[in-house]
């Protein structure tokens, strides 16, 4: 069996639907789970989605997929801004990570347009609501596919 890839989920994203809508959208983050299983069955990759409000929690989650993933998808929410800690944990991972954030963070105040966590990443997703995270998905499962075909040359395509 292939190991999942952990679409990890940080503070708040829980409130989905409600919180600022105007920025975050109307889909809760049940919504969000669904269309990135969804999307995940057509790459032929499994996901295993989680969300927390703890930073220790999250940094847990990223130890455990370095055995039992794949690769990663994080939405680190606000410890994005904050969290040596998330970007220790996501370089020990050695693992694949792509961050998304839903909302373009660079149209948004000074604080959001540093983060933490992207020098772990292969990439960042921002702005695409719901889309950022399939984005994602389908980026991931383009560097999965090629480790698993060792020595591939790579088909270039990303979506
Ligand atoms: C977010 C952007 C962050 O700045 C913010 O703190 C969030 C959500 C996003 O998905 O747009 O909680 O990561």
């Amino acid at each position: 069996m292939a190991k999942p890839v952990y679409v990890l989920n940080g503070p708040n994203l829980n409130m989905l639907g409600l919180r600022e809508p105007e920025i975050y959208g109307r889909d809760t983050l049940a919504d969000v789970q669904r269309r990135a299983e969804a999307h995940a069955r057509g790459l032929t990759l499994t996901i295993d989605f989680r969300q927390s409000n703890h930073e220790g929690e999250l940094v847990g989650w990223i130890q455990e997929a370095r055995d039992k993933a794949s690769g990663i998808v994080l939405n680190a929410g606000a410890l994005t801004h904050t969290s040596v800690a998330l970007l220790d944990a996501l370089a020990a991972a050695e693992l694949p990570a792509v961050e998304v954030h839903l909302s373009n963070v660079f149209k948004r105040e000074s604080f959001r347009h540093h983060s933490y966590i992207s020098p772990a990443v292969v990439g960042v997703i921002c702005g695409f609501g719901v889309n950022s995270y399939l984005l994602a998905l389908s980026a991931l499962a383009d560097i999965v596919g090629e480790k698993g075909r060792a020595g591939g040359s790579g088909s270039g395509r990303m979506v």
